[in-house]
């Protein structure tokens, strides 16, 4: 029986996509026998497929097969790989006359652009056993997002994509770099595994997130360490940071800036820097809720983690259609359904409520209801402000260094 290949590195797997969520559904009905998908039976360990050429000798060859193949290019959003998927398909979208120079091809070319400016462009990798299929736009939107709004950022991208996708067997001549000083925090499951190792942790939690890290993030990951070193009696907890690294909507804080925020946080003691892996995710966010936060919790447990913090509103963005903005997804759903989510038993979720600046104690905590008025909910919106007037969050919201990093950055914004 076929083996889903749980962690490649991946940019465009219509055909496989579909093959392994059947592969899902009959192992989530119990019909699969033993070893054969990943998560419910142990097949995932050590089994990491490396979608990527071996050596020079392969890398030389697939070049020379490119050079008779019809190509596609892909954009930025498709080369933000990310890691295999079951919740959110990672399919590559062509229109009419890509289709057109692929019929009746068995494999293609994929290029990329490159970055001189000259307009030239590059092979990254090959398609094999190739099939076009439609693009169902709407249902994708509708299954993926919960709305076809194309208020909604990726709804937008999907809907003025092409009208076919297109599968196959991916292997890319190497790791997608981006050459921006940053690639050396782009670690694959395997160097992730590997880090862990080194680092002799007997247990890994994975923080997934996509902005800065103020005092209530921490919070979530103080407190599981603390509760895996007090309650579970593990020795040596590793954190893995994880911010998210591929395309974000034009209102969140980019990537260098998260990283040197995050880094300034580690240095303050905030976080402990000795247990703490910084990595990013190579991914684009979807902007999907609670599908995406399946994605996002089975990618880390394929990079070696064993617990897996989710707050509130996970992947969530405001409801494009609501006057009042109000939240797109019920905020809880993303820890819900991850506690539900088949496949995921590798991984415990570690849930958390709210957590809020309060003013009676002059710190982040955790949000009471019935003490409503001693809390303040500082959005980005409010940060923005602040930093627009120069003023500062209040004490205890954000370790001061890492503050100024922002600040900094929403002030150059300002004066663009
Ligand atoms: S995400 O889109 O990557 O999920 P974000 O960077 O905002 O977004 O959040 C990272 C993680 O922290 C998510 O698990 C989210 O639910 C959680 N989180 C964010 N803000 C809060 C908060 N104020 N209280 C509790 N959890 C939070």
């Amino acid at each position: 029986p076929m083996r889903p290949d749980l962690t490649v590195q991946t940019a465009a797997c219509g055909v496989r996509q579909s093959v392994l969520a059947v592969v899902d559904l009959l192992d989530r009905e119990g019909l699969l026998p033993a070893g054969v998908a990943g998560g419910a039976s142990g097949a995932v360990e050590g089994e990491i497929c490396e979608l990527v050429a071996a050596d020079a000798a392969e890398r030389q060859a697939m070049l020379q097969e490119a050079e008779g193949l019809p190509s596609l290019k892909l954009d930025e959003i498709d080369l933000h790989t990310g890691w295999h998927s079951q919740s959110v398909p990672i399919v590559l979208a062509i229109n009419d006359a890509e289709r057109e120079a692929c019929v009746g091809q068995s494999s293609v070319a994929l290029r990329r652009q490159v970055g001189d400016g000259s307009g030239d462009s590059q092979v990254i990798g090959l398609l094999h056993s190739v099939e076009v299929f439609a693009h169902q736009k709407r249902e994708r939107c509708a299954r993926t997002f919960g709305t076809v709004s194309s208020g909604h950022p990726s709804v937008a991208r999907i809907l003025a994509s092409g009208d076919w996708l297109i599968g196959g067997e991916l292997k890319l001549l190497e790791h997608i770099k981006w050459h921006d000083g940053l690639d050396h925090y782009r670690l694959t499951p395997r160097q992730l595994r590997a880090r862990f190792a080194e680092m002799n942790a007997d247990a890994v939690f994975a923080f997934q997130l996509r902005n800065p890290v103020h005092n209530g993030h921490a919070l979530l990951m103080a407190d599981t360490r603390r509760r895996l070193l007090e309650e579970r009696r593990y020795r040596n907890p590793v954190l893995l940071l994880h911010p998210l690294g591929g395309w974000t909507k034009p209102d969140d804080v980019p990537l260098p800036v998260r990283l040197r925020q995050h880094e300034a946080v580690l240095k303050a003691g905030v976080l402990d820097p000795g247990s703490t892996v910084t990595a990013v995710f190579p991914a684009p966010m979807l902007y999907a809720g609670p599908t995406e936060v399946q994605w996002h919790a089975k990618a880390r447990m394929n990079a070696g983690a064993n617990f897996y913090i989710v707050g509130r509103d996970p992947a969530g963005l405001p409801d494009p259609d609501s006057p009042e903005k109000s939240d797109l997804y019920n905020p809880q759903h993303g820890a819900l359904v991850l506690g539900m989510t088949p496949g995921l038993d590798k991984l415990e979720i570690v849930p958390f409520r709210v957590a809020a600046y309060n003013r009676s104690i002059g710190r982040m905590a955790f949000f009471e209801p019935s003490r409503r008025d001693e809390f303040e909910f500082i959005s980005g919106t409010k940060m923005r402000a602040l930093a627009r007037d120069g003023r500062d969050p209040p004490d205890g919201f954000m370790a001061p260094d890492a503050w100024a990093v922002l600040s900094e950055f929403y002030r150059q914004q300002q004066q663009q």
